[in-house]
């Protein structure tokens, strides 16, 4: 039999292997069937200027939080040190995940604004040293990702050999505590739920993923998104979401809907792995293009003129 090749973005799972359980699957038809609408008398040239944590940036599309990419690259660099090259380059707002403290330290160096996402280990003092390290090397923001507690076996998982633990509310606010002036992120929220138990304990925001489908059926984060801006819309966090944002028409609904800010995942890796920093850099300025795109139709001239009464949801056609 003809092999069958699936030319479909990431998260996109084949039909005959598919698994009803992949939330990536889910995350990738909610995403293809929003459609957008046209405004585009008086309609301008989209800006994407984005401000973040006192910060400027070129666009609201981020690097992810990766980890564990250590082969050396084509330049002898290894894969997250080429992305924060691109982020440095592009000035976008770049994000590292679980590194230890020498390997994120030649991350920072770069020189991109980076903001370092702790795994929730069972030791809390591992996660107070690796924040405070991340504060002495100039991060824009930490965070822990809330969301990778547990294993396939339903026990707290281990990763790399270290044991993770549950995340408290008690917990969050020492960490949000020992940050102190740099703005504490919980990576991983899902719900309105946890949504509110974050900005109780004080986090300057939420990124809201199910981290590549972490989550057996997880909901797509476009809609835990709708649902948290819905119940707290006086919210001061930021929300971040992220999840199957392989071009610039994923990451323009997910702003629409009331990001901040979307970062881009799986959906560098092909170009990272190929070309390092060029390749990061080829497929972000072509989402760039994208979102401008589909902002200027839909008459956004900036990030704040965005909104979601411009997408129609295909699966009932009802406004
Ligand atoms: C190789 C790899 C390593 C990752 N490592 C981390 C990590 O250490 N911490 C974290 O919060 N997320 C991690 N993630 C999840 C991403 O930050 C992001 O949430 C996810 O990839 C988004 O889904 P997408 O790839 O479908 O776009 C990792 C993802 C990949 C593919």
């Amino acid at each position: 039999m003809e092999e069958r090749k699936w030319p479909g973005p990431p998260g996109m799972i084949p039909e005959p292997d598919r698994n009803a359980a992949d939330a990536n699957l889910h995350n990738r038809r909610y995403l293809d069937q929003l459609l957008v609408e046209m405004n585009v008398i008086d309609a301008v040239e989209a800006d994407l200027t984005m401000h973040l944590f006192g910060k400027t940036f070129a666009s609201p599309i981020m690097m992810p939080a990766f980890s564990h990419l250590n082969k050396v690259g084509i330049s002898g660099r290894t894969p997250m040190q080429e992305y924060a090259e691109a982020a440095k380059e592009m000035n976008l707002v770049n994000w590292v995940g679980m590194e230890p403290d020498e390997e994120y330290e030649s991350i920072a160096s770069i020189g991109a604004e980076t903001v370092r996402i702790i795994k929730p280990f069972a030791d809390h003092e591992k996660i107070i040293s690796e924040i405070r390290f991340a504060k002495e090397h100039g991060a824009l923001a930490v965070g822990v990702d809330i969301d990778h507690v547990f294993g396939k076996n339903g026990k707290y998982d281990i990763v790399d050999g270290i044991p993770l633990g549950p995340v408290m509310s008690e917990d969050l606010k020492a960490y949000v505590k020992e940050a102190g002036d740099t703005p504490f992120i919980a990576k991983g929220v899902l719900s309105v739920s946890d949504a509110m138990k974050c900005e109780e304990a004080g986090c300057a925001g939420i990124f809201i993923s199910h981290h590549h489908g972490r989550l057996p059926f997880g909901i797509p984060p476009a809609i835990a998104l709708q649902e948290i801006r819905k119940a707290m819309p006086a919210t001061r966090m930021c929300l971040f979401a992220d999840c199957g944002i392989d071009n610039g028409y994923d990451a323009f609904k997910l702003l629409a809907l009331g990001a901040d800010a979307v970062s881009v995942g799986r959906g560098i890796l092909p170009g990272l792995l190929k070309e390092g920093k060029e390749g990061v850099i080829k497929k972000v300025t072509r989402m760039n293009e994208e979102l401008k795109e589909l902002m200027g139709y839909t008459g956004a001239s900036s990030l704040e003129e965005m909104n979601a009464a411009v997408l129609l949801d295909s699966s009932t056609y009802l406004r």
